[in-house]
């Protein structure tokens, strides 16, 4: 069972799909996730919602972020940026699987409930679950007053606006830039220096302008989309931050062009799925220009090795691939934010291109309210 969403009452706004509309409002989007947070004089954020005291912050011994589907996959970045900047071991899982095992249920542990909806069943499940024993829940939702919103002790809204199209585009990347103004407040509550809050500030600023110019590169990845759009599967790989844009760009395809998609973490290449590479198998990598920049080369030498098509997303042209789309750099851990946007676009027109319904896609719902 589904929630029908009143697509009627929403203008398209001269775009031909709702995902195409979505796609193009990521700026203002990411403008209205920051706006009003950013505490220049403290290098910080204020997160208005949030229900938690400095002293309460600083006795977090864990996180862990529990979402479905493409929330899940922003709760991958979400942990890697709160691990990264507040020092907080940190991890995701879909909220369904931990529901199911049985979870020790920590009181040290702040668990953070992740959906664009904030009515999926498996998640609201797991914050109920969770309550019952106990344990403090944040939630990071787009919808105001959902009901994960409201089971939860406090959270952080997204502000991504109306998504109307099943699959989610700009509410993924608003949710990773709230996981980022999260990180950002716990770090500087912990050992985030001035000087780390302020660079970090500063990537956030660019962000809207950057998007901005992956935008304007659409009808080049359209031309590279009629390309793969007569591919039988599709390999994606990242590397650590770039492993959860890898996963959440191969879930696109499949689910708006119905193409076979696997995401694999780059390192991880040599022990099995380097058996599937040969020219009809393309691979998307994401390889930005990081401390893991020449182990990344090194896995598209790998698979040029063995004729494989390589398509990269990175910072500057890759020799050993057969097209780069070259993305604006930021600082380290917001690239991420930035790399998945224009394989959202490759979905987008792969699907297109293969004459998809691409708003919506055989079998999803934009939101699964039941078990
Ligand atoms: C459904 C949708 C996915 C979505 C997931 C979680 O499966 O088809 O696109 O990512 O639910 O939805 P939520 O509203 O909780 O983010």
């Amino acid at each position: 069972e589904t929630v029908e969403w009143e697509a009627a009452s929403y203008d398209m706004g001269g775009h031909d799909t709702y995902m195409h509309k979505e796609i193009s409002e990521q700026p203002d989007a990411v403008d209205r996730v920051l706006r009003g947070r950013i505490d220049d004089r403290f290098s910080t954020v204020h997160l208005g919602g949030l229900n938690l005291d400095a002293r309460e912050a600083r006795s977090i011994r864990r996180i862990k972020i529990l979402g479905c589907g493409t929330s899940y996959h922003a709760g991958l970045i979400g942990a890697s940026l709160i691990e990264g900047m507040a020092r907080i071991p940190a991890d995701a899982e879909p909220a369904s699987e931990f529901r199911y095992r049985n979870p020790v249920v920590d009181p040290d542990t702040l668990y953070i409930a992740v959906s664009q909806s904030g009515e999926t069943y498996d998640v609201l499940a797991a914050v109920q679950e969770l309550k019952r024993k106990g344990a403090r829940v944040l939630g990071v939702v787009n919808v105001v007053g959902s009901a994960i919103a409201r089971e939860a002790d406090g959270g952080v809204y997204v502000h991504a606006g109306p998504e109307v199209c099943v699959v989610s585009t700009k509410c993924f990347t608003n949710t990773v830039v709230a996981f980022a103004l999260l990180a950002l407040h716990l770090g500087r509550i912990r050992d985030l220096s001035v000087t780390d809050g302020k660079r970090i500030i500063e990537g956030l600023r660019k962000l809207p302008g950057q998007i901005e110019e992956i935008l304007k590169t659409e009808d080049e990845i359209k031309k590279l989309a009629k390309e793969y759009a007569g591919a039988q599967s599709m390999m994606f790989i990242g590397r650590v931050r770039g492993y959860p844009v890898a996963l959440e760009a191969s879930l696109k395809l499949k689910e708006i062009s119905y193409i076979h998609a696997e995401a694999y973490p780059a390192s991880e290449l040599k022990h099995g799925p380097l058996a599937l590479i040969e020219p009809a198998l393309p691979t998307v990598a994401i390889v930005p220009d990081d401390d893991l920049l020449e182990k990344n080369r090194a896995a598209l030498e790998e698979i040029k090795a063995r004729s494989g098509r390589i398509l990269a997303v990175a910072h500057q042209p890759q020799e050993k691939a057969d097209h780069t789309i070259v993305v604006p750099k930021n600082e380290d851990e917001l690239d991420p934010i930035l790399m998945g946007i224009p394989l959202q676009l490759l979905a987008y027109h792969t699907a297109l291109a293969m004459g998809r319904d691409i708003d919506k896609p055989r079998n999803l719902a934009k939101s699964v309210t039941v078990e």
